[in-house]
């Protein structure tokens, strides 16, 4: 029985700042940027959005009556959530209007948020066939203005259906996990903002990959050759080509330049979007499939990690029935449709944050389905905009 990911989405809201901008208004090189850190425009997360309404606007693109049915568990990996103690996998399970007889929870561990919900899935198909599993990652990747983490801030949600006899990836059964009591990356709960040892983070993330793709290639006997391409969190795009980087010389020349195409066709949408924490593998993932032009049977590596810190790497083989046409038409339909921030603009929406008290939000510049209208009694108000 092949188990894996059977349906991807995304939803990232639909403003954005172009980094060329930014780089302007900050008085830096725009290259250092748009190269030296690989991204070339940012979403830019309204108030009126957060993890729940993102990852409801892309669960909602792939889930048909006959997957709520089947519905086991919905495992939500965040680590911008929305409450100390209620999970968002219960709002977004009332968003959904998913039935009341499935198990519902929030993961968290820093962007491996996601990675752990995928393994949980896995594992739960496999002893649960007819069970179907939703897996989201949704995140608002948040540093400060005028930080040196800005550059790679973001925002977005990525949504997977797990099951038997998948359509998208069959996950193969061997990965390697390795974690490490690490203070490269965290946010104290008193705070709006991650607090980062950016260049520490950078050399945890390779040692970590490096680690456990050694152990793997030791568990398994496979090698760098067995892989038509890595796919990689991409906190910024720079970082992943680091990693990559750091075992091309494993492969001979002909393996070298195909993983550098596929690391390129990986980043494409990344670079565009920016970071969104547990969700940016998968994104790097979409933007791979919709872009790399790789064939039935293909198999994938990929590298999660999460500062703090974990880091996994586990394989997939795309699967014959996977059409790249859905994918490359909707993401040329959300590039098409955003809008273009200035600095300022972009400046004032960060500084919007929801106040500790009842609200009542204007939200007729969000264009998405579900948004967050207010607080009401210390409570979140959500809005499906399709319904009365
Ligand atoms: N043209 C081209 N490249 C340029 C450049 C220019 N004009 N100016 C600088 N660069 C390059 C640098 O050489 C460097 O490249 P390298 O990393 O390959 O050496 C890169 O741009 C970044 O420059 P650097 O001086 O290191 O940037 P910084 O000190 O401002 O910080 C980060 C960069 C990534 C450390 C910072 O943005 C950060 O902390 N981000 C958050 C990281 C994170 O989220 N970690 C946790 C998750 S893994």
């Amino acid at each position: 029985m092949t188990v894996g990911i059977d349906k991807i989405a995304f939803f990232a809201p639909d403003t954005y700042v172009d980094l060329t901008d930014l780089a302007q208004a900050r008085d830096v090189d725009p290259n250092k940027y748009l190269i030296g850190i690989g991204q070339s425009e940012q979403t830019v997360v309204p108030v009126t959005q957060d993890a729940v309404t993102m990852a409801a606007n892309a669960a909602s693109k792939l889930l048909t009556e006959t997957d709520r049915q089947a519905l086991g568990m919905v495992l939500f990996g965040t680590e911008s959530g929305v409450d100390h103690s209620k999970s968002a996998a219960v709002y977004l399970r009332s968003l959904l209007d998913l039935p009341a007889s499935i198990r519902t929870v929030e993961l968290k561990h820093a962007c491996y948020g996601a990675t752990a919900g995928l393994m949980m899935a896995k594992d739960y198909v496999t002893l649960h066939p007819e069970k179907k599993v939703l897996v989201i990652g949704s995140d608002i990747a948040r540093y400060g203005l005028n930080t040196p983490g800005e550059v790679t801030q973001g925002g977005g949600a990525v949504a997977m259906l797990v099951s038997q006899n998948a359509r998208i990836l069959a996950l193969e059964d061997d990965s390697v996990v390795k974690s490490e009591d690490a203070m490269d990356f965290w946010r104290p709960l008193y705070r709006k903002e991650a607090l980062v040892d950016g260049h520490a983070s950078e050399n945890i993330y390779i040692d970590f990959f490096t680690a456990v793709f050694d152990d793997y290639q030791k568990l398994t006997g496979r090698t760098i050759e067995d892989f038509d391409a890595l796919a990689f969190h991409l906190p910024f795009t720079k970082m992943g080509l680091k990693a990559l980087r750091a075992v091309l010389p494993q492969a001979n020349d002909l393996k070298q330049q195909r993983l550098l195409e596929a690391f390129e066709a990986s980043r494409v949408y990344n670079r565009r979007v920016g970071n969104l924490y547990t969700g940016s593998l998968y994104l790097s993932l979409m933007s791979l499939l919709a872009n790399g032009e790789l064939p039935a049977g293909s198999r994938i590596g990929l590298f999660s990690y999460g500062s703090g810190a974990e880091g996994e790497f586990f394989a997939g083989q795309l699967m014959p029935d996977f059409d790249p046409q859905a994918l490359q038409a909707d993401f040329a339909q959300f590039f098409g449709q955003r809008r273009r921030v200035s600095v300022p603009a972009y400046e004032r929406l960060f500084n919007q944050s929801l106040p500790d008290h009842d609200v009542l939000l204007d939200t007729k510049a969000d264009s998405a389905r579900f948004v967050l209208r207010g607080i009401t009694h210390d409570q979140r108000q959500y809005q499906d905009r399709t319904k009365a």
